[in-house]
């Protein structure tokens, strides 16, 4: 069974991750979205809060699993023995850094490769941290995450409460 991995912040998820993780469930038997814990970055949303975004978004797929790693990407990949880690590329202002990791994951591990696939056109602009100022200040975010989280999303972000569990 060839088994891919989607990593990312997902702080939270889009429509545009969304499209690379249905893309990728295409391509592959069973696709794992991982939320990895960045150390170097301030989340909105807990770990736990950001996998059961990605299980609502994603309930309608069939080969997906969500997961959480506060590691090196590299060996979570080792340790599940997937084939590849897939990621979307928006403008050529990602590229530069997408390929230094690329690059370091396979020197660190060369049994894996790194995919991309081109975001849409549809999602091009699209990022979490534009996502969240929308919804910060009240605006419209139905265009940008997966239908269901969007009261949740508003609700933490605007009133600093809210638990997933209510909605
Ligand atoms: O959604 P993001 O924040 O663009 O995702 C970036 C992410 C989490 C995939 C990347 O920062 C990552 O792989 N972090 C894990 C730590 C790691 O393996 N660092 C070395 C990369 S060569």
């Amino acid at each position: 069974m060839r088994s891919a991995v989607c990593p990312g912040s997902f702080d939270p998820i889009t429509l545009g991750h969304l499209d690379i993780i249905k893309r990728a469930s295409k391509l592959f038997d069973q696709v794992i979205v991982l939320v990895v814990v960045n150390p170097d970055k301030a989340p909105s949303f807990t770990p736990e809060e950001r996998m059961e975004m990605i299980r609502l978004a994603t309930a309608d797929i069939g080969n997906i699993t969500v997961d959480s790693y506060d590691g090196l990407l590299i060996d979570y990949v080792r340790r599940t023995g997937a084939a590849a880690i897939v990621k979307g590329l928006r403008a050529v202002s990602d590229f530069e850094y997408e390929f230094q990791m690329a690059m370091t994951n396979k020197k660190m591990y060369p049994y894996a490769e790194t995919l991309f696939l081109t975001t849409s056109m549809y999602n091009m602009y699209l990022s979490s941290s534009l996502v969240k100022q929308i919804a910060r200040f009240g605006g419209d975010i139905s265009d940008f995450v997966p239908f269901p989280l969007h009261n949740f999303i508003y609700e933490r972000l605007t009133q600093g409460r809210g638990s997933f569990n209510e909605y």
